[in-house]
């Protein structure tokens, strides 16, 4: 299977690399559409995978004041894509966001085909507003991540993220973690199977639940404060959405993650390798 990926450079791009190594990785613009189109017709890929998408430097605070680049990478892209990979009748993958959620739908989860109902941030809009064109269409599988974490150094893991913070939100959500997701996205592509997927591991957990475990497993010493979410909009320029979604629809494919809680667990206990264990203070 002939496999092209965009984004290939960045944090899910590289992951993608680890399942797909032999994938061709061009430096394409995709909201180009001739170039798009020429490389297609050059490579005739029998999957694309598309991971290129603007989500801010050093977080999506960045996307409310690059709104045009943002726009383009987000959705303008993601149109392109639809109309060439369409047109040739290529079968695709596209990475979406949980985030176009806000709340837990009354302890349901949102589900699949749940409108969004987060505008809190210009990122969060540009993820709903693609999500819910290609949704539309065949040929396309849309993979909805949340927060993605794992156990690598990497700046853009949700652990080493949390790290860096004097203050963590204390709200639920739902999470990503890579290698489940990595291993869940292989097998629906295997199947070719197109739509929406919540790709969130079932159970939920707030960040600084995440740094309790931390504390726990990896560092006694490390101090953090609890965040409210009243006073989230006190340090962030753009809202941040926290939501919790349903993953009965991956359950249903027989793909069921781990629980959010053992997955952090076990992505700590990998980092102990790189990072040790802190001693009581
Ligand atoms: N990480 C998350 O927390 C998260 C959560 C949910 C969903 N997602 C989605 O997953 C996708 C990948 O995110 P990521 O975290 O891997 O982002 P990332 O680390 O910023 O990587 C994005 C990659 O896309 C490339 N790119 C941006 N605009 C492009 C364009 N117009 N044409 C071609 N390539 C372009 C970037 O290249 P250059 O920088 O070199 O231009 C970069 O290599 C995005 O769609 C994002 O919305 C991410």
């Amino acid at each position: 299977m002939k496999v092209l990926l965009f984004g290939s450079k960045g944090f899910m791009g590289r992951r993608f690399l680890e399942i797909f190594p032999e994938a061709i990785i061009p430096s394409v613009d995709i909201a180009d559409g001739r170039n798009v189109g020429e490389l297609l017709d050059c490579e005739k890929p029998d999957l694309v995978i598309n991971a290129a998408g603007r989500t801010g430097r050093p977080n999506v605070d960045w996307c409310e004041t690059h709104r045009m680049e943002t726009l383009k990478s987000n959705v303008t892209g993601p149109l392109v894509l639809l109309e060439e990979l369409g047109r040739r009748g290529i079968y695709w993958v596209h990475l979406s966001s949980g985030c176009i959620y806000q709340g837990d739908n009354n302890g349901k989860g949102f589900v699949e085909d749940d409108p969004p109902n987060y505008v809190g941030s210009f990122y969060s809009r540009t993820k709903a507003w693609s999500d819910q064109i290609l949704k539309d269409f065949p040929n396309v599988l849309i993979l909805r991540l949340r927060m993605p974490f794992d156990d690598s150094t990497d700046d853009r893991n949700l652990i080493m993220k949390l790290r860096k913070y004097p203050r963590v939100l204390d709200a639920q959500n739902s999470l990503t973690s890579i290698p489940d997701f990595l291993i869940a996205a292989k097998a629906l592509i295997e199947r070719r199977k197109t739509g929406v997927y919540n790709m969130v591991n079932p159970g939920t957990i707030s960040p600084f639940e995440i740094m309790e475990l931390h504390r726990e497993i990896m560092d006694p010493n490390h101090r953090f404060e609890k965040l409210t979410l009243a006073q989230l909009g006190g340090v962030v320029k753009a809202g941040r959405s926290n939501c919790v979604l349903s993953c009965e629809k991956l359950k249903r494919e027989g793909l069921e993650m781990p629980t959010v809680r053992e997955s952090v667990a076990s992505s700590l206990e990998k980092m102990i390798a790189p990072f040790g264990v802190a001693q009581d203070a």
